[in-house]
């Protein structure tokens, strides 16, 4: 294999503004199939940032492929005001067609990269530019409000914006320092948050992040909509799937914060795609991974998923050349022996192929919530089952926003070296009187849930808004209570994202949370638990219970909330597992 690198390219596009490009290409000169990797993170990642889910840029070498990795606007050499998703769409389909004009590109083009480097692929695909083929985007969004700023029940992912913002505004102010311009005390400043994110992201209001907002003053812009409002309509690629026409394969992890969306991409695709080969080449992958790098071995302190769970042990890298060489090279066997869908089974610890998602033998089945007893923390009477209860029943707990329940691991993107995400054991927050558990008794067969997960839940609440959370855990025998996915639902976005309407204190709502995805088999031994309170910190902002502008508002404005939870035959609580019986 040899070939030749060409660093400091400069491609033009539509206003004029230079974008910074480093070029990997065949030393044979000779026209190659061409990828494109774009992020604002310094062309020297060849990768992605978010995991080493992308293919390794000598392996794309070895293949004979062409690769342009691009410094987004405003990012390190690249000219203009990086402002995330504003210009990636013209951005990225300029360089496309700057990309077919060279004499060393065949004239097809491929995207790859992950997280960022995946939202611009969606947008880049949503313009339908004709020499893209085929897109591998991976541990990513195809819509921003859902995933990764705000949440499909509409609360801030406040641990996402605010770890991200911080990274960014560093990664800018290290730069600008090291080429002898910028301020070093604000380099400083923003060192400091990055230590301590958490302590950053306690501060209320939430909107009080001056230094944040000063580097990437987008910061701002986000706080402003918590809405699902026209500025978010603006800002997402996928409007209509119907303009995309080209194949992905869609990567992504169990405890990846993109997950919900990544799912959503590929069964919206699949459905909807604008093309044959958009709608019947969607691929999925999921591994037991984690955003950050490291989340990507599948080893984590309170679970190990086995050498099969990392990214070498998935062979991720062959079933991306193989893709690619559908795609971009035409060799129509090379997808032959592989499925649409591969994932990685927990509990089992292995990889399954399935040819659909959801899969074909789903019985969605509801386990309902009753409690002899108080359900408060996991020593409560609480009872998950799929026998529905006689009796009414209501529990009851206090939220207080000045005490959140503190996040522990989930799909957070845990960039200070202090966090962590993934497979993490809640029994500390499950000791707290504000957490509800629901668990089976003890399992004497496996138990297989592989796919979206629900919970319906019939609430009322002192409070004109509040916040009910979900969790799905995996009791060991061993006690360990190993967290597999969750879900938050902000009162006044119950019925609408778009609309919000507070609630009428003491009134009862049947609230239904989109709990996410995941495919675990909960083995003999283990018990299934479901976690139901009113805060996931700082995951997700808290909410003050005021019914005014969350993002506004201090300490001193917060109330407590006394919110009940009803079970029983009036008020079938419930949480809706997708259970597979093979
Ligand atoms: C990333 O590129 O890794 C990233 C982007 C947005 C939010 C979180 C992570």
């Amino acid at each position: 294999m040899s070939f030749i690198v060409d660093t400091g390219v400069q491609v033009p596009v539509r206003d004029g503004s230079l974008l910074a490009t480093t070029v990997w290409r065949p030393a044979s000169g000779a026209p190659a199939p061409t990828l494109l990797m774009r992020h604002p993170y310094g062309t020297d990642i060849t990768s992605g940032y978010g995991g080493t889910q992308s293919p390794d840029i000598l392996a794309l070498m070895a293949a004979g492929y062409a690769v342009a990795v691009q410094d987004c606007r405003g990012a390190f050499h690249s000219e203009g005001v990086f402002t995330p998703h504003v210009d990636d769409r013209n951005d990225g389909v300029d360089t496309v067609a700057w990309l077919v004009e060279q004499e060393w590109c065949d004239g097809r083009v491929g995207t790859y990269g992950a997280s960022y480097g995946g939202f611009v692929q969606w947008l880049t695909a949503s313009t339908g530019v004709e020499a893209l083929k085929a897109m591998v985007p991976t541990v990513t969004s195809d819509d921003f409000y859902l995933s990764p700023w705000y949440s499909p029940g509409g609360a801030l992912s406040l641990e996402t914006v605010f770890s991200w913002t911080t990274m960014v505004a560093l990664m800018r102010a290290q730069f600008e320092v090291s080429g002898g311009g910028g301020d070093p005390k604000e380099l400083m400043a923003l060192a400091e948050v990055m230590a301590d994110p958490r302590g950053a992201m306690s501060v209320a209001p939430t909107s009080s992040q001056e230094l944040l907002e000063r580097h990437l003053p987008w910061l701002g812009d986000v706080l402003r909509h918590p809405s699902r409002d026209e500025y978010w309509q603006r800002l997402g690629p996928v409007r209509d799937v119907s303009s995309i026409t080209v194949p992905a394969l869609n990567i992504g992890g169990w405890y990846d914060l993109f997950v919900t969306q990544t799912v959503r991409s590929y069964t919206t695709m699949r459905e909807g795609g604008g093309s044959v080969e958009a709608r019947e080449g969607q691929r999925l992958v999921i591994g037991p991974w984690a955003h950050t790098p490291g989340g990507d071995t599948g080893i984590y302190p309170d679970r190990h998923f086995g050498m099969a769970g990392s990214v070498v042990g998935s062979q991720l890298t062959d079933i991306q050349l193989r893709f690619l060489d559908r795609w971009l090279r035409g060799n129509e066997d090379a997808l032959e022996g592989t499925a649409p869908v591969r994932i990685f089974v927990m509990g089992l610890d292995q990889w399954r192929d399935e040819q659909e998602w959801p899969l074909p033998d789903t019985q969605y089945t509801d386990y309902f919530l009753s409690a002899s007893g108080p359900a408060n923390t996991a020593e409560g009477a609480g009872l998950l089952s799929s026998a529905e209860p006689e009796s009414e029943k209501q529990d009851t707990y206090l939220y207080d926003p000045r005490r959140p329940v503190p996040t522990l691991g989930g799909n957070i993107v845990a960039l200070a070296p202090q966090d962590l995400a993934g497979p993490v054991d809640q029994r500390p927050v499950e000791a707290r009187d504000d957490v509800l558990c629901f668990t089976t008794p003890v399992l004497e067969n496996p138990v297989e849930v592989t796919g979206p997960v629900s919970l319906t839940v019939f609430v009322s609440s002192s409070a004109a808004d509040t916040d009910f959370t979900g969790k799905l855990v995996d009791v060991f025998p061993d006690g360990r209570a190993i967290i597999l996915c969750e879900g938050i639902q902000r009162g006044r976005y119950r019925n609408s994202l778009a609309d919000p309407e507070l609630m009428q204190p003491g009134e009862i709502y049947d609230i239904t949370l989109n709990m996410s995805v995941t495919s675990n088999v909960f083995l003999p031994g283990h018990r299934i638990r479901l976690e139901v309170s009113s805060s996931n910190f700082p995951r997700y902002d808290r909410n003050g219970n005021t019914g005014g502008v969350i993002a506004e508002e201090t300490e001193a404005d917060m109330v407590i909330a006394v919110n009940h939870l009803h079970h029983g035959p009036a008020h079938p609580s419930r949480l809706t597992l997708p259970i597979i019986d093979r």
